[in-house]
């Protein structure tokens, strides 16, 4: 049977072992392949999932608009969405956001709102509360609100989680992920750890977020935030779609780790994704050279590479921010 829309194409990604990389033979990384969701990102996921419990949930009709402050990839699937169901959407983005995620967003027919990045988190200039103030606004603006909704674990527990589970028939003895709104980590874990309380769950963090140190007990987690140049990995505040009780480790990356890595898989597997898939195929690795074999690490690659045409894979840029050394790779 043939498919009805883009919407019917949203999941059940291929899995891949990425045999390139195996340290040691019997321990091997396995990856989800996110970016062949219809937008090129796994958020295809939630916003889907999202959407349609507003919709069930009578919250969501013909005459609704989407409203969301998103780095880019949510963006483009709520834009998506919205066009293929008939509704307006509103984006706020921050400005660190690559030119192809803007315009990619646009493309499906969204109205964008550029924020600045280094606005401070209680601002209202901040993206994210920006588009809360403004869904506010308007009685028919639904607010989709990845960064709190429960909605947003709940999608990759009912579905990525449960695909991961299945595609690897059960055998995973570590899954990585970065976070960001922490609904990838959390809504997977908690399915994998339900079936498995032994799979080990690891949070591949970039220099920068709060996360780790936040995980770690640090009191003083706020003080370790700075900017960094992967994009859709990390955070500078704690959010409610988090849930850190579910991890049990946290690795830092920094962006040369993240960007060689992006480089590598591009250039030795043949997969062309962002940086923040780069962060977890490099932690990845370096859990896999601790483990004895047989063992199975599993992680996402959440996006395409062809969003960060203008940057990753620009040498000019890659100058720009002093990793011009990786060109050569
Ligand atoms: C490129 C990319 N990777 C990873 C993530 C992290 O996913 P999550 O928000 O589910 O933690 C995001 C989210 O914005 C993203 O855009």
């Amino acid at each position: 049977m043939s498919k009805i829309g883009a919407l019917d194409l949203i999941g059940n990604t291929p899995m891949l072992h990425l045999k390139t990389l195996d340290p040691k033979p019997g321990v091997e990384i396995h990856a989800k392949l996110e970016f062949m969701n219809p937008t090129g990102s796994i958020k295809d996921r939630i916003i889907a999932y999202m959407v349609q419990k507003g919709v069930d949930a009578g919250k969501i009709n013909n005459n609704t608009t989407l409203v969301e402050g998103s780095s880019g990839n949510t963006g483009a699937s709520v834009s998506m969405i919205a066009s293929s169901m008939g509704l307006k959407s509103i984006l706020f983005v921050p400005d660190k956001c690559s030119d192809e995620k803007i315009a990619i967003i646009k493309s499906y027919g969204a109205e964008v709102i550029v924020k600045p990045a280094s606005a401070p988190v209680t601002s209202d200039e901040e993206y994210g509360n920006a588009a809360a103030k403004r869904a506010r606004e308007n009685a028919d603006f639904y607010h989709i609100d990845q960064y709190n909704s429960q909605l947003n674990p709940e999608a990759h527990y009912m579905t990525t989680g449960k695909e991961i589970w299945d595609d690897m028939n059960g055998k995973i003895d570590a899954f990585v992920a970065t976070a960001s709104t922490g609904g990838t980590i959390s809504g997977i874990a908690k399915r994998l750890k339900e079936n498995d309380p032994n799979i080990k769950i690891i949070l591949a963090d970039p220099e920068g977020s709060i996360y780790k140190p936040y995980f770690d007990g640090k009191e003083d987690y706020m003080s370790y935030k700075k900017s960094f140049k992967v994009e859709g990995a990390g955070k500078g505040a704690l959010v409610e779609a988090m849930n850190f009780d579910i991890l049990d480790e946290a690795v830092s990356f920094n962006d040369e780790n993240a960007i060689s890595m992006v480089l590598r898989l591009s250039r030795q597997e043949g997969l062309m994704v962002g940086g923040s898939s780069g962060g977890n195929v490099w932690t990845a690795l370096e859990i896999a050279k601790r483990m004895e074999a047989p063992a199975k690490i599993v992680t996402v690659l959440p996006d395409s590479g062809f969003k960060y045409l203008s940057k990753i894979f620009n040498p000019k840029w890659l100058n720009e921010i002093g990793l011009g050394h990786l060109t050569a790779y």
